[in-house]
């Protein structure tokens, strides 16, 4: 038995908000296969980005624990735990944040110069095919489309070899095409051996995914496996509704 790629344990993470602490996790329990795609949906603040956060070790959390691979992740200090992100995790952003000022090569060597380490032409040039831009290298962000520039942050995450590739809505800010095209990468990759855990909120894009985890108010409340669009719409419409009946009961009181 090996271990999973991801295991989240008890989960709590709080926030000292403005009008009191603000429970954005309450006790989360997840495990991801190695080579699974999983996908996170749940109402708007339902604590999806901070479980994406916390798994990647972006944020400390309140109580609980998160292990990459065999890692504890609460076990590691802060140096340990950068070194851990630069060489172990890949994080893909809604918004891509290329430097604009570099190319998509230079974007794509970036985490391996912070690593220390030295960028590898070859290795570069076969991201850069893999995510079907071998002509592009040589462009900044500010010359290629959206989803092409998605791509490129693709690449990025994928140059160190990370165990998990974390993704928080990559394709909000695209549109249909793009999106399919990205998800459609995602998807080449878990089945190439890549474990990888996206955030969304498009039920179209969740079904890319191999098992669909939904939150609602900082728990876990369902799993779908080998999830279809319209299960998945459905499955999300009565959290939604029922998030919503607990916000306007809340703002009656
Ligand atoms: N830095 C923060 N400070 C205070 N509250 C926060 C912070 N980040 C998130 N929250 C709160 O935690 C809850 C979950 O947020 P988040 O994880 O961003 O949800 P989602 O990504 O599902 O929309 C929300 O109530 C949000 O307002
Ligand atoms: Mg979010």
């Amino acid at each position: 038995m090996t271990a999973p790629a991801i295991r989240i344990r008890r989960l709590r993470c709080r926030f000292d908000g403005e009008g009191g602490p603000v429970d954005a996790l309450r006790g989360v329990d997840l495990d991801v296969p190695r080579g699974a795609f999983a996908a996170i949906m749940g109402p708007s603040g339902s604590g999806k980005t901070t479980l994406l956060h916390c798994a990647a070790g972006l944020r400390t959390p309140t109580e609980g624990t998160v292990e990459l691979d065999g890692t504890d992740l609460s076990a590691l200090d802060e140096p340990r735990l950068a070194e851990l992100r630069r060489q172990r995790i890949g994080f893909v952003f809604q918004q891509f944040n290329l430097l604009p000022a570099l190319t998509a090569e230079e974007n794509i060597e970036l985490p391996l110069r912070l690593d220390g380490r030295g960028p590898d032409s070859q290795r570069t040039a076969a991201l850069l095919a893999q995510v079907g831009l071998a002509q592009r290298g040589g462009h900044r962000p500010g010359q290629l489309s959206g989803g092409q520039q998605q791509r490129v942050a693709v690449a990025r995450a994928l140059v160190t070899d990370p165990e998990v590739v974390f993704a928080d809505e990559p394709t909000g800010a695209l549109d249909i095409r793009s999106a399919r095209e990205v998800l459609g990468l995602l998807r080449h990759l878990a089945d190439r051996g890549q474990t990888i855990v996206m955030v969304t909120h498009d039920p179209v894009a969740a079904s890319y995914a191999d098992a669909v985890l939904f939150l609602a108010d900082g728990l876990v409340v369902d799993q779908l496996a080998s999830p279809a669009a319209a299960a998945v719409a459905n499955r999300m419409a009565v959290l939604v509704e029922s998030a919503e009946r607990a916000a306007n009961a809340v703002g009656a009181r």
